[in-house]
């Protein structure tokens, strides 16, 4: 590795300022951010690290002596935006350039190829972000490159939000040991970590304590948690508590209206996770359960552990169990080698799954997979085709869903404005968008709806 890039030593916590900088305040920090739900969690609460050091959060990028980009490397396309918008944001001001999460933690020094940046940072480092600007600002390193897996070290430099929202993500498991061969979590996000439970229960005791409604919680493969269990029972040891466990816990704080936990892996879809849906009324009735395609043939060359008919008989058995529950998935079409059978078998699956929402993504050649180097890449002009299909099919369910909602009432969770004037809009508890009129600013409250009528991505309703 190049001299320069040598990794700064600094002690964890981004708790060390420089004695250079006197007045950090001075320097305005804007952050961008691409990806999943966890880089959500991870950019707030790199806002707070950043804040708690002494800069100033500015949300205007053309007066940002810093910029962070906090990217996402899952599909080539994701990748490719960071760059675009670091030449993009970049101005007379722009002082230090950083660039973190899962392109840089797959891109490694080669970042630096990409001109301007000094800093290039893992997901699982960014507690030491502080740290790494405020050296380059005071000129003791102009590039600086992080890529370490530390999962337990950076949880324990975390703080508490300093703004809570009323819904707030937990990320309780990192990492991933599944890997998919199509994937480059494993790679970005390291093995699978689980923080311990004690952990999680007092970040969300805090969240809750301070205004959040809603807690996600959050894990690459949330329902493979196995984190530390909080009590000692004299004479044994800690013991662990599975995902089931934790969300029995979580469950009952004071001031908890809503619980979701996201993304669950088929093969570790417990029955007693589909009880704890039908006993837990804080859990809506919805599951993200991402199948991927229905070819039990891709599926094994995905390595994604189950059979189409697997998967299908757990959607089942979860609709006895609980039949109110609904379902959304994540398909990939043009996996390599894949035939049109294979893709009649994931319509098939997609029929007989009903989905009431789901995300479908053509398949992206990633660097380092196993997936990349396959034989028969399938061309780009059929997975254009194939996600036409598959997309119109999911609609249908999407649309069905949606037209089954018009008389009911739903409690909805109101996140943000509509287009029109006095325009609300939710989601209730399917993660369907509900679109409301009110003269009162409806933002971070709940209300009951009563929906009116269905569109395809949306339902309109008035307040009950
Ligand atoms: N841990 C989650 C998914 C994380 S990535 C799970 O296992 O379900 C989110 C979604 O991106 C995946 O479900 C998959 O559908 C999609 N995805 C991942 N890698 C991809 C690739 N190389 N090309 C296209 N889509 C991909
Ligand atoms: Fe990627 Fe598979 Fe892990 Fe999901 S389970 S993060 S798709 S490797
Ligand atoms: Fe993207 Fe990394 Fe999340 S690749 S989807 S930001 S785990």
């Amino acid at each position: 590795m190049n001299k320069e890039l040598e990794q700064a030593s600094f002690s964890q916590g981004g708790s060390e300022k420089s004695d250079v900088l006197h007045n950090l305040a001075d320097y305005k920090f804007y952050i961008e951010n691409h990806g999943c739900q966890m880089n959500v969690y991870d950019s707030r609460k790199i806002v707070d690290l950043m804040i708690d050091f002494g800069f100033t959060q500015t949300f205007n990028s053309q007066e940002a002596d810093i910029l962070i980009f906090y990217t996402c490397n899952i599909r080539e396309k994701a990748a490719q935006r960071v760059f675009s918008n670091i030449g993009f944001l970049k101005n007379q001001n722009t002082k230090v350039i950083a660039v973190g999460g899962c392109v840089a933690q797959a891109e490694k020094e080669n970042i630096f190829k990409h001109k301007g940046v000094n800093i290039a940072f893992g997901p699982q480092v960014y507690h030491k972000l502080p740290s790494y600007v405020s050296s380059v600002l005071s000129g003791q390193k102009d590039k600086i490159l992080d890529i370490e897996f530390e999962q337990d070290k950076k949880f324990g430099c975390l703080h508490d939000r300093r703004e809570v929202s009323y819904s707030e993500f937990v990320t309780i498991q990192e990492g991933c040991d599944n890997f998919c061969t199509y994937c480059v979590v494993p790679y970005t996000r390291g093995r699978e970590y689980s923080r311990p439970a004690l952990d999680i229960i007092n970040e969300t005791k805090t969240l809750l304590k301070n205004g959040a409604k809603e807690i996600i919680l959050l894990g690459q493969n949330v329902n493979s948690y196995h984190g530390e269990a909080p009590y000692i029972n004299i004479g044994k040891p800690k013991g662990t508590w599975r995902l089931e466990r934790l969300i029995q816990e979580i469950s009952s704080l004071d001031g908890l209206r809503r619980l979701r936990y996201t993304t669950s892996h088929p093969k570790d879809f417990t029955t007693e996770l589909m009880e704890i849906h039908a006993d837990t009324p804080v859990l809506p009735p919805f599951a993200h359960i991402p199948a991927q395609a229905g070819s039990d043939r891709i599926l094994k060359m995905m390595n994604r552990g189950h059979t189409a008919r697997e998967y299908l008989d757990k959607l089942k058995k979860f609709r006895d169990i609980c039949p109110n529950i609904h379902f959304s998935s994540d398909f990939i079409v043009g996996f390599p080698s894949e035939t049109d059978e294979d893709f009649e078998d994931t319509l098939k699956l997609v029929r007989e799954a009903k989905y009431t929402i789901s995300y479908s993504f053509k398949y992206s050649r990633r660097k380092g997979t196993p997936a990349a180097v396959m034989d028969s890449q399938v061309s780009e002009a059929v997975k254009t085709e194939r996600l036409k299909i598959l997309q119109e099919t999911l609609l249908k369910d999407q649309i069905y869903y949606n037209n089954q909602l018009v008389g009911q009432t739903n409690e909805v969770l109101f996140e943000k404005v509509g287009r029109k004037p006095k325009q609300y809009i939710g989601k209730n508890a399917y993660s369907q968008s509900v679109i409301v009129e009110s003269d009162k600013n409806l933002i971070g409250e709940f209300a009951n709806v009563f929906i009116e009528k269905a569109s395809e991505n949306s339902t309109l309703g008035r307040l009950a």
